[in-house]
């Protein structure tokens, strides 16, 4: 689609902490799943660290009990194959930051399962997806909020810059690899993510700040970010980062 066609909206939401982001996160969410009771939800998780304190907010109180966790079902964008208790495992951090103290039913946990062979599970992934996460008007599954994290490289999911994987137009799920650790990763691609109906950044730190303001701002750039391919089809694009961040 051109990006002519593109309905776009993006915003900048900025917050004066962590905290008080994180909250506005749960906020919206809540706020999202009591407005539509006769609808599911279908939410894309990130890994890395920016995530960690939003995660630890939904296992707290008002969320933790009022949230409809029945009507929830959680996704992640991407993962590091490895086994789910182990440290760098994107599932795990969930897990211990809210999963694990919340009474969301189990069937609504859909990980990835980074012990699998990448492209088995890949396709696998990919299966689950088409077969729950219902469909937009160009049959790709729409998910209601992607959560994403930035790279200082501009990588996003596990979509690195330079990567085949951001020529993939097929397939909504592939098996990536690190550029610098030579890991193996799983990741959505370009289509299912610009096929959401919401994709969020949540940056917090200053040492992205100059790469979000290059990529706001629309600035060619030496490389060519992966996260400045974001751009939905049919959905809202958000940047939610703290005020030091923002520049
Ligand atoms: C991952 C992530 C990745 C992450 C960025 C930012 O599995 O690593 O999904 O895309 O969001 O690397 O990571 P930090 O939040 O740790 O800076």
């Amino acid at each position: 689609m051109s990006d002519k066609n593109r309905k776009k909206t993006t915003g900048k939401k900025i917050f004066d902490s962590v905290k008080e982001l994180s909250d506005t996160v749960a906020e919206t969410l809540l706020g999202k799943a009591l407005d539509t009771p006769e609808k599911n939800l279908y939410i894309a998780l990130s890994g890395g660290n920016t995530p960690r304190v939003i995660y630890q907010r939904l296992a707290e109180e008002p969320y933790r009990s009022q949230m409809p966790w029945d009507r929830i079902h959680l996704f992640w964008g991407d993962e590091r194959c490895v086994p789910p208790q182990h440290p760098d495992s994107n599932f795990g951090m969930a897990a211990e930051s809210f999963l694990n103290r919340i009474s969301i039913p189990e069937e609504n946990v859909h990980r990835i399962k980074g012990e699998n062979r990448p492209d088995d599970e890949a396709a696998r992934y990919e299966k689950e997806i088409r077969k729950l996460v219902p469909k937009s008007s160009s049959g790709i599954p729409r998910f209601d909020w992607i959560f994403l994290g930035l790279g200082i490289d501009g990588h996003i999911a596990s979509l690195f810059p330079g990567s085949n994987a951001l020529e993939e137009k097929k397939r909504i799920c592939v098996a990536a690899v690190h550029p610098e650790s030579g890991r193996k990763r799983i990741t959505f691609t370009l289509p299912l993510i610009n096929s959401s109906a919401r994709v969020s950044f949540f940056v917090t730190g200053t040492d992205k700040g100059e790469i979000v303001s290059e990529i706001l701002k629309g600035k060619k750039t030496r490389i060519n970010y992966p996260a400045a391919m974001i751009k939905p089809f049919d959905g809202i694009l958000e940047w939610w980062m703290e005020k030091n961040t923002a520049r």
